[in-house]
């Protein structure tokens, strides 16, 4: 994706007069962040008694990932955290998110801790208290342990217990320092795209794994939420994310397009916060739903679906425009993708619409009982100029500058919205399009480790540097 792009000219996006802005204008309490998961950043893949995840066997697969590519190294952060750490408080950051892999702690899913991979988490945590970043743990960001995928994985109703279980071995060890937990990684992006697309491991196209996955994480993700606020303080946060993308319809008023934009709305933004809420699921607008509700959804599910968090994560890069479809087998939407449309879009093919993140806020604000919401993820693929030691990354920080400005905005309209979490601190592997697509603060040369500050970080630190205004 990164040939089309590459070849606009810079000024597509076109960088932002400074900001009208500072930071004091988002309160005394805001969490300033950058979030991390462990696949896309660990590398270690084998090492003090991990066991393998179905992300390492999915990157295994020929033609899975561009050019072949793996996280079996990535940024080497399990050896190389202190250096990263470092740079986020340099950076003036407050708060760091990161994922904890799942097989590294317990290897087999299941039954026997690894003592040296909870210990490293254990490290982790401390190493951020030390530089005075408030962790974020993310209990599951995509990386199932290969032994659960033998049992079926996601598609497995047992999973909502051994989530849980996983979940309490990390909460009784780290429960004591960290405070913001996140139960689930945009559950509608593992479980569809690695169930009903296949371009996500474990690589399935299945329909019925596909609705099972989904309601299999519905359930785990209340029931993960239990089993925290079981063993944590009474003073942790519990959370869950969501992805989430701002969506018109393709040719405004056309009855079609419309209906179709309500189908995806609810496929795509509702179908995991609803639930929650105690909505059930959004089946007026997506009829298939009846099978999953048939075939996998039990006596008493509605209660065991819904959990009072105390925050929800809003994760959103992006606009989507939706277009009725007669074609695919459930006639109802497809994407319109940026490049068609010929608007400005990222090396994702996404459309630079950062307004997307202040229509999102307002979208799940919008629900009787939300809570508090944290912009647990949001960013953009650029690409970089690396030129005499520094590396210029003109459109990312504009676009930085331009999602702060939303989330203010959504904050002066009144909304509860309490921090935000760049993604990412360094570049990293981006999942089935490997280390083509960057989206770090720091730009990581894949050949030495170097790390070195991009403009947008440095536009980042001056921008928190309390209370003074970025130029
Ligand atoms: C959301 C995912 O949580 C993260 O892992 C991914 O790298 C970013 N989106 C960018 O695609």
């Amino acid at each position: 994706m990164t040939d089309a792009t590459s070849s606009l000219p810079a000024a597509f996006f076109p960088p932002s007069a400074p900001p009208n802005f500072t930071r004091a204008d988002f309160g005394p309490d805001f969490h300033w962040g950058a979030a991390a998961a462990a696949y896309q950043v660990e590398g270690a893949w084998q090492l003090q008694g991990k066991g393998p995840s179905i992300w390492d066997d999915f990157t295994r697969r020929k033609g899975a990932v561009r050019r072949g590519e793996h996280g079996r190294v990535a940024t080497d952060f399990y050896h190389r955290h202190a250096t990263d750490l470092d740079l986020a408080q340099a950076m003036g950051l407050t708060d760091f998110r990161f994922s904890a892999a799942w097989p590294r702690v317990l290897p087999a899913g299941v039954g026997a801790v690894n003592r040296r991979g909870l210990d490293f988490y254990d490290r982790l945590v401390d190493a951020c208290l030390e530089r005075e970043l408030r962790p974020w743990v993310t209990v599951y960001h995509w990386d199932l342990p290969s032994a659960l995928q033998a049992k079926g994985g996601w598609a497995n109703r047992s999973v909502v217990g051994w989530l849980a279980d996983y979940a309490q071995v990390l909460a009784h060890r780290l429960g004591d320092r960290v405070q913001h937990w996140m139960v689930l990684n945009e559950p509608m992006v593992f479980v569809g795209a690695g169930h009903l697309l296949g371009v996500h491991a474990p690589g399935r196209r299945h329909l019925g794994a596909f609705l099972a996955a989904a309601h299999h994480a519905t359930l785990a993700q209340a029931e993960g939420g239990r089993a925290l606020r079981a063993l944590l303080p009474a003073t942790a946060r519990i959370g869950t994310t969501f992805s989430c993308s701002y969506l018109t319809p393709h040719r405004p008023g056309h009855a079609r397009d419309e209906a179709a934009t309500r189908r995806a709305d609810a496929l795509l933004n509702r179908f995991f916060v609803e639930p929650a809420l105690g909505l059930g699921y959004p089946v007026a607008e997506l009829p298939a739903l009846r099978w999953l509700l048939e075939r996998y959804h039990r006596p008493g599910d509605e209660q065991r679906m819904q959990f009072d968090f105390d925050f929800w994560g809003i994760q959103n890069y992006t606009r989507e425009v939706v277009k009725f479809s007669p074609w695919l087998p459930l006639q109802w939407a497809t994407l319109v993708p940026a490049k068609r449309r010929g608007v400005p879009h990222t090396d994702m093919g996404w459309e630079v619409y950062p307004e997307s993140i202040y229509e999102m806020l307002k979208q799940y604000a919008a629900y009787p009982n939300a809570p508090q919401l944290v912009v647990t993820e949001s960013g953009a693929a650029f690409p970089d100029v690396k030129a005499g030691g520094a590396v210029a990354d003109a459109e990312r920080r504009a676009y930085l500058q331009a999602a702060l400005g939303q989330v203010l905005r959504a904050r002066r309209d009144g909304l509860d919205v309490a921090g935000y979490f760049a993604w990412t601190l360094t570049d990293n592997f981006e999942w089935a399009e490997g280390y083509g697509p960057r989206f770090g603060l720091v730009h990581v040369d894949y050949q030495t480790q170097e790390r070195t500050v991009k403009s947008s970080g440095l536009w980042y630190r001056d921008f928190l540097r309390w209370p003074g205004a970025a130029g």
